[in-house]
């Protein structure tokens, strides 16, 4: 089947399925097309919330259909690569972190979306990229354990007037990304904007104009006058900077910035999804409700 035809199936199936499709901003641009809303981990939890849908079609990797469960639990959620894990949201398990609680008696728990739903289950509160800072400062406690992400947790450190306490994952797309490699794109560009996302380790982000999530980083280049933008993140990310900006320059800052979980949908796999109603994520319920907690009193914070 070619692209064209397949895309026309999945929209018509979409509508009988009383389905949405939502897709994450690093997804493969034929995914992003296909989807009915794009958007960043806090973006995508609002509208799983907000969805009339009974199908919500995840386009992105597991957690972030387990967040989508957790939210909605009398929807159907469907994953359509099972396969779709991240590596950062595997540095924790429940156990490890209830270990580590039992060390810091009365330290409220902050974790990043990008976790197990057994891991939120077990927190205090969740941040995404885009209100981790807001989300800490929320907390009347002095001291603070941010879980999976340490450069998460040093940029909102840095932020805060708490002291953050940091688990030892990161991304490892994020992470990889170096001071020289980002000093090497700035020399080839250099009128370039500097826009990085706050999985970067703390000496690239020294290095960036603005620090913002995904789609805080859509926002940001619209927004700017300037005419040429450097982007440290997952390169999923240029696509829908490209489109929106026509009149702009956009560059990668290393062409190593792929995350292959996040590349691993593809239409076929949506098709199929849609066709067989599987595979399904859905969290159990007692770890849901206690998830839900998280979840929902970050949602009930403000973006940064
Ligand atoms: P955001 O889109 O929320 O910034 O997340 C980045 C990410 O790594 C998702 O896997
Ligand atoms: Fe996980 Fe990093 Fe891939 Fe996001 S980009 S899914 S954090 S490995």
């Amino acid at each position: 089947m070619d692209p064209k035809e397949m895309h026309q199936k999945i929209r018509d199936l979409t509508r009988e399925r009383r389905a949405v499709i939502l897709a994450h901003n690093y997804q493969r641009p034929e995914v992003q097309d296909v989807a009915d809303m794009t958007g960043d981990s806090l973006g995508l939890s609002i509208q799983a919330g907000r969805t009339p849908a009974e199908v919500i079609v995840f386009c992105g990797v597991h957690f972030m259909a387990e967040t989508a469960s957790i939210i909605c639990p009398d929807k159907t959620v469907l994953l359509p690569r099972m396969d779709a894990g991240c590596p950062m949201a595997d540095t924790i398990t429940a156990e490890s972190l209830k270990r580590r609680k039992a060390e810091l008696p009365g330290v409220p728990v902050v974790t990043y979306v990008n976790s197990p739903a057994e891991v939120k289950a077990e927190s205090d509160i969740c941040c995404t990229s885009a209100n981790a800072v807001s989300v800490v400062q929320s907390l009347p406690e002095p001291r603070v354990l941010m879980t999976p992400d340490k450069n998460l947790a040093q940029y909102t450190a840095r932020r805060v007037t708490k002291e953050i306490l940091l688990w030892e994952g990161q991304c490892n797309i994020h992470d990889r990304l170096t001071r020289d490699r980002v000093l090497k794109a700035k020399a080839e560009h250099p009128h370039a904007v500097l826009v990085a996302h706050p999985e970067c380790r703390p000496e690239v982000l020294d290095l960036a104009d603005a620090i913002r999530s995904t789609t805080g980083m859509l926002a940001y280049v619209k927004e700017s006058d300037a005419k040429e933008f450097l982007i440290a993140t997952e390169n999923g990310l240029l696509y829908p900077l490209r489109n929106q900006n026509p009149g702009k320059a956009i560059y990668e800052v290393s062409h190593e910035m792929v995350c292959p979980n996040m590349k691993l949908t593809r239409l076929g796999d949506v098709l199929s999804a849609l066709e067989t109603m599987a595979p399904v994520v859905k969290v159990s319920e007692d770890i849901r409700v206690k998830a839900l907690k998280a979840v929902t009193r970050m949602l009930d914070v403000k973006r940064d």
